[in-house]
């Protein structure tokens, strides 16, 4: 049989799944012969005061989603599936886990790297799909799998947006329709600093600009704004929902 044939592909989740979900799927069907899917709200990544218990849940729809999508296998642990030990977190984050999701959600990147693995050693997929759209957690596990000594291949997939640039994401159910129209000038603050950064504009000047546009744009607080390698992060709070978003800064046009 060809390599691919046997291949499995994993794009773990944890539901309430919209497009970007499914394009990871998609990705996945171009990589392998069979796709499968987790679904796990996880609690070690979610702080005491953080919202996993009003974190959207839609296990019917979700299924019909990923049948539709072409998935072979779905799995759906039970909480004692994944921590039969409680809810110790075995596998730390590297150094990709440093700083700005860090500075804000010390406990996350743990949570993430344990249940991940776990989910790898029961699964035990040769390639697993990552949505760019959570970057610094797609570098933190492309690190993880190196430090285990994984021969798992990480590939990172595309930031999915709507129709006016705002990264889809299960979180956005939160907003009220006055939230989401402020939600939508995000990528736009994003792209002009990326811009102004390729332009070689002071950096700190471009950040801090960037920072007074969320708050005119109506955002009520910024975790961060920051350039790690060649893209700009940032996370920022409307109301009760944190949204984060990144892009690449362009190839300077001088
Ligand atoms: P979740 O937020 O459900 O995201 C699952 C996967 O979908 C992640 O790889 C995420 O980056 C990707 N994704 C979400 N929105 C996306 C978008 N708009 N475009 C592209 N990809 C997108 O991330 C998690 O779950 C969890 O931390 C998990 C890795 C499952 C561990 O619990």
């Amino acid at each position: 049989m060809h390599e691919q044939e046997q291949s499995l592909a994993f794009v773990p989740t944890m539901g309430a799944l919209h497009d970007g979900h499914i394009s990871l799927v998609e990705l996945a069907k171009t990589k392998a012969a069979k796709v499968a899917v987790s679904i796990f709200v996880n609690p070690t990544q979610f702080a005491p005061h953080e919202d996993f218990d009003s974190y959207p849940r839609d296990i019917e729809s979700d299924l019909k989603k990923l049948e539709k999508a072409g998935v072979a296998l779905v799995y759906l642990p039970q909480e004692h599936d994944i921590y039969p030990h409680g809810k110790a977190l075995t596998v730390k984050a590297g150094k990709q886990a440093k700083g700005l999701e860090s500075d804000f959600r010390p406990h996350f990147f743990d949570g993430v790297t344990t249940v991940v693995k776990t989910l790898f050693d029961q699964v035990r997929p040769q390639i697993a799909i990552f949505g760019e759209k959570d970057y610094q957690q797609l570098l933190v596990i492309s690190e993880m799998v190196q430090n285990e000594g994984l021969d798992i291949q990480i590939i990172g997939a595309p930031i999915a947006r709507d129709e006016f640039g705002l990264a889809l994401s299960s979180r956005n159910a939160y907003l009220s329709s006055d939230e989401l129209e402020i939600a939508r000038m995000l990528n736009q603050v994003l792209y002009k600093a990326a811009y102004d950064i390729s332009e070689k504009r002071d950096e700190n000047e471009a950040l801090s600009e960037a920072n007074q546009n969320l708050l005119a744009a109506g955002f009520d607080k910024i975790d961060y704004f920051s350039v790690r390698g060649h893209r700009v992060l940032c996370a920022a709070w409307l109301g009760k929902t944190r949204l984060i978003d990144n892009t690449e800064i362009p190839k300077s046009l001088k």
